[in-house]
């Protein structure tokens, strides 16, 4: 059985004192949790106080990107070393606002998921199509070729150290999802291009949804057999929201 997992992406949200009171919220709101795990990736500039205000509880800090190598001439980048450094267990790679507006390639996913798993981070890599892929019919082909691209360097037997975010890109922060059906039969795709020869870990490997999740809608994806959860960008902002999606993932945790 694989841990459900709930992620919240704060993407460019929160400068240091409401970052920290909005931790210090979400702990009041769950307490110690079983069964599910809790990532929240806070902007660079709030890791290492969130990390502190995290510390002694089971949630996790996750950077929201990286650079793929581990230091050098590169103006503004945080490599993942420094994301350990402060406290992160997690990363999210390949977002697709990191591909849309800073030209993140498959390539430099690729790069970022294997410079994760060497420095022990675990990467949540994002794929997702556009609106414009899917209403061609390319939906499965593009979700193939991210997936492949980000495993491209993935070191054997490291498979089973990565998440997998399906996030369509028509559904992100647009109030608009894709149906748990549908999202269920992309993340089938997405486990089976995981499952190449030899690489038995893909049934370990957890596949999250992605794309305006809220209270009143995770229920729908969380049942879904392929689906273990959430990566929650908007309403992980808001603490009674977040705090109401993760108690339906305890729901559905096993034992
Ligand atoms: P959203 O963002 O929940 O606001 O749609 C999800 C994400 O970008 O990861």
């Amino acid at each position: 059985m694989r841990t459900p997992l709930i992620a919240a992406n704060w993407k460019m949200h929160m400068t240091i004192a409401p970052a920290v009171r909005l931790i210090e919220e979400v702990k009041a709101a769950l307490g110690a949790r079983s069964g599910v795990e809790v990532v929240i990736c806070p902007p660079a500039t709030a890791l290492s106080a969130a990390g502190h205000a995290l510390a002694g509880t089971p949630f996790l800090l996750g950077g929201q990107t990286m650079h793929w190598e581990p230091k050098g001439a590169y103006t503004g980048e945080v490599s993942g070393p420094m994301l350990v450094d402060v406290g992160c267990r997690f990363v999210i790679v390949g977002h697709s606002e990191r591909r849309l507006y800073f030209g993140e390639t498959d390539d430099a996913v690729g790069r970022k998921v294997r410079a994760a798993i060497e420095c022990g981070l675990t990467p949540i890599v994002c794929v997702g199509e556009r609106l414009e892929e899917r209403q061609a019919g390319r939906t499965d082909a593009v979700i193939t070729s991210q997936v492949r691209a980000a495993l491209q360097e993935v070191p054997a037997g490291a498979l089973q150290r990565l998440v997998v975010a399906y996030e369509p890109v028509w559904a992100i922060g647009t109030g608009q999802t894709a149906t748990g059906a549908e999202a269920n039969r992309v993340a089938g795709v997405i486990r089976r291009t995981l499952a190449g020869p030899g690489k038995d870990a893909a049934a370990a490997v957890r596949i999250l949804y992605g794309g305006s999740v809220k209270p009143e809608n995770i229920r729908e994806f969380l049942e879904q057999p392929e689906i273990d959860g959430a990566l929650v960008g908007g309403a992980s902002l808001d603490v009674q929201a977040f705090a109401a999606i993760v108690r339906a993932a305890e729901r559905r945790a096993p034992g």
